[in-house]
């Protein structure tokens, strides 16, 4: 080897090391996200909302696309938005949200067929706006899923076909459906679900999964499903939670009692609030609201050091609780992509500022998120 030769050598080596830190941590920063960190164990999710859905909000976009493998529509699929009058159908967003999911190879869930919040009056009362009989309500019910997951045989994966049918004391809610109908309307609109898509997959989905009494009403509907032989896949843990609440002991037999049923589980709309929380708001009933006060948003300037690593703490703990189930869950979704759209900024008082996602107002992964992919 000649002199020349052997010195660009050198030099090359010299170059390599020099280089090589920032080579790899740009490497890190470009390829690890927390889709490949969760690769096996379950799909990692978030809702989108209108401006993701229309296109306008690219910077989450891209976040969504580098992170997460399955989505959900935060509010495009609900029957207000979808069906706001008797079969005139909204179905823009719907058709964007599912194009989208597609060509990025997302797993698709929808939101949600039948709930008693954000459904239009129509669905309940004549055109003198007296309530419909029994009948006309079912009729009803089965023209609406039968619309909604026919139009999207095959390119939904799954639907939470009914939100929020009880109570935190494990009692039927006495939603319009149930005065209406009776329980039978949850058996029924799973049927019509399965139905209008045999191969979809079909989930119960409720918040404050973690109260006793809750998970053993819920147990026992999908048990009493099941005896009847009706289609039942999976059951959604909201998972609307906060710094101190719930109890991931609790959480944690709520699990593996679902799991017991031999139906898949998930979380299907985590965020952990860090904002004080008036009394009886632990759950997501968007009907409790409390007037604006400032000793209620302490962090609309900023979030404090010792604030944000309490979150983080108790995001790896759940994280930590779901990794331990994961041959039990299916999907870990969170409800948005970052804190600025979060609706808990507004839940149950307006105009806070909370901090309750896996990424920052600007889009920037949080501590969490860093840990959960070094794991
Ligand atoms: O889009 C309109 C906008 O045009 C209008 O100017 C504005 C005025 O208030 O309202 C906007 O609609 C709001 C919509 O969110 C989009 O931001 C509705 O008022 C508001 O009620 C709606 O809230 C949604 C809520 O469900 C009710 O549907 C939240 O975004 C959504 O995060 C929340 O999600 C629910 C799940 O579906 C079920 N589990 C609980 C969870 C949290 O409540």
């Amino acid at each position: 080897m000649d002199q020349r030769k052997h010195r660009s050598i050198l030099i090359a080596l010299i170059l390599l090391v020099a280089c090589k830190p920032a080579c790899f941590s740009q490497e890190r920063g470009t390829s690890a996200s927390l889709k490949e960190a969760l690769e096996g164990k379950f799909y990692i999710g978030t809702a989108l909302n209108q401006f993701q859905i229309s296109g306008r909000d690219t910077a989450s976009l891209a976040v969504v696309k580098k992170h997460f493998n399955a989505i959900v529509a935060e509010n495009c699929m609900k029957s207000r938005i979808i069906q706001p009058r008797e079969g005139e159908f909204n179905f823009l967003p719907a058709d964007r949200f599912v194009a989208w999911g597609e060509e990025h190879g997302m797993f698709i869930n929808g939101h949600t067929l039948i709930w008693h919040s954000q459904a239009p009056n129509w669905f309940f009362t004549d055109r003198s706006g007296n309530p419909v009989s029994a009948e006309v309500l079912i009729r009803r019910m089965k023209n609406h899923i039968f619309s909604v997951v026919g139009r999207y045989k095959g390119r939904v994966h799954s639907w939470d076909v009914v939100n929020e049918a009880i109570l935190d004391d494990g009692s039927y809610r006495k939603n319009k459906f149930y005065e209406i109908i009776g329980e039978e309307y949850i058996a029924l609109a799973f049927e019509f679900a399965r139905q209008a898509d045999p191969e979809a997959e079909l989930y119960y989905n409720d918040y404050s999964m973690a109260n006793p009494a809750k998970r053993a009403a819920v147990a026992a509907l999908v048990t009493k499903l099941q005896r009847r032989g009706i289609k039942i896949d999976g059951i959604g843990m909201q998972g609307h939670v906060g710094l101190k609440y719930p109890s991931l002991d609790e959480f944690e037999k709520s699990i593996i009692a679902f799991a017991e049923l031999g139906v898949k589980v998930m979380i299907t709309e985590l965020d952990i609030t860090v904002l004080p929380q008036p009394r009886g708001t632990g759950g997501a009933d968007i009907s409790s609201n409390f007037k604006y006060r400032q000793e209620l948003d302490p962090y609309a300037a900023g979030l404090p050091d010792s604030i944000a690593r309490a979150s983080t703490e108790r995001y790896l703990s759940f994280f930590n609780l779901f990794l331990k189930h994961q041959d039990k869950i299916s999907r870990v979704t969170l409800w948005g992509v970052n804190d600025g759209y979060s609706w808990r900024n507004n839940w149950p008082v307006r105009g806070r500022t909370d901090y309750p996602l896996l990424f920052d107002r600007n889009n920037r992964p949080k501590a969490a998120v860093d840990s959960l992919i070094a794991k």
